[in-house]
């Protein structure tokens, strides 16, 4: 088997796909044969990932999709299914932040960045997990963090939504192994994506002091990990978060 035949007649969701992580994601899905669901609310990155897509001989569809908002998330998952014809696979990614330190933080900010990181996994695999069941089975990754695992001062909505998804991630996968949906969480480090790109030099400077592999990681490293986890190949794995952090946890 090929490649480009290891998902072929399967169909993937991907939140996010508009940008960085969702976009490589995608594209690693397609190439593997998939169809695609790409999934974000920015309309013109997620066309422009379609016509990727397109482009290298692959197969996907744009969904205008707010995860904080279960009745888009839900119109989307029951679009693929109508076009495609089943899930069997998703990546849930979709994924903002506020900074401010924990004292000074809106409210409103706080509640922001939940709705979109932890509710919007939720929502996902609320209305993904029963499609799957009715495929007979599936597997589901959701982005977290290594600030899913660790603190990250100035960042304590997107430390805790992610912390969240660490949680969320374990929950479904013990309450699903058992009819065949995998549910595993990717945490990566500092990824070279439109959201790190903003950044402020001394405080890459500090993250990637930590991230002993020396480098940035790209998003077609985080992509290769997800989709490898919604593969055969990782039949076995169930309720992981895998570090893809280029050393950033191990010390
Ligand atoms: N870049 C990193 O260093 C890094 C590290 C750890 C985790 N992550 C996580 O990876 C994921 C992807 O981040 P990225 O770096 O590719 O960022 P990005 O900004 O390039 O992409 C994020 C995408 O999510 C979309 N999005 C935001 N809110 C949405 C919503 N409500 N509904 C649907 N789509 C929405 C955006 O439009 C954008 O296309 C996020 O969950 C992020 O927290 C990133």
């Amino acid at each position: 088997m090929t490649t480009s035949e290891q998902f072929a007649g399967r169909v993937a969701m991907v939140t996010g796909a508009g940008s960085g992580i969702g976009r490589a994601s995608a594209l690693a899905f397609a190439a593997r044969g998939a169809a695609v669901g790409v999934c974000d609310v920015n309309a013109e990155g997620g066309k422009e990932t379609v016509s990727l897509i397109e482009g290298a001989g692959g197969n996907a569809l744009f969904l205008h999709t707010d995860v904080a908002s279960g009745d888009t998330v839900q119109e989307a998952v029951d679009t693929l299914v109508t076009t495609f014809g089943g899930l069997h696979f998703a990546h849930n990614n979709a994924g903002t932040y506020a900074m401010g330190l924990t004292g000074e933080l809106s409210e409103a900010e706080f509640t922001r960045v939940v709705n979109v990181n932890l509710l919007g996994v939720f929502l996902c695999m609320r209305h993904q997990i029963p499609r799957m069941l009715e495929a007979g089975g599936g597997a589901i990754v959701n982005t977290a963090s290594v600030w899913a695992h660790a603190a990250m001062p100035t960042q304590s909505a997107y430390v805790a939504s992610k912390h969240g998804v660490a949680g969320l991630t374990k929950t479904a996968a013990v309450e699903y192994a058992a009819q065949g949906v995998r549910v595993n969480a990717v945490s990566p480090g500092y990824i070279d994506t439109p959201m790190t790109a903003g950044n402020p030099p001394d405080r890459m400077a500090v993250v990637l002091s930590r991230q002993v592999i020396g480098r940035a990681g790209q998003p077609e490293e985080v992509a290769a990990a997800a989709a490898w986890l919604c593969s055969d190949e990782a039949s076995l794995i169930t309720g992981a978060d895998l570090n893809v952090d280029g050393g950033y946890l191990a010390h």
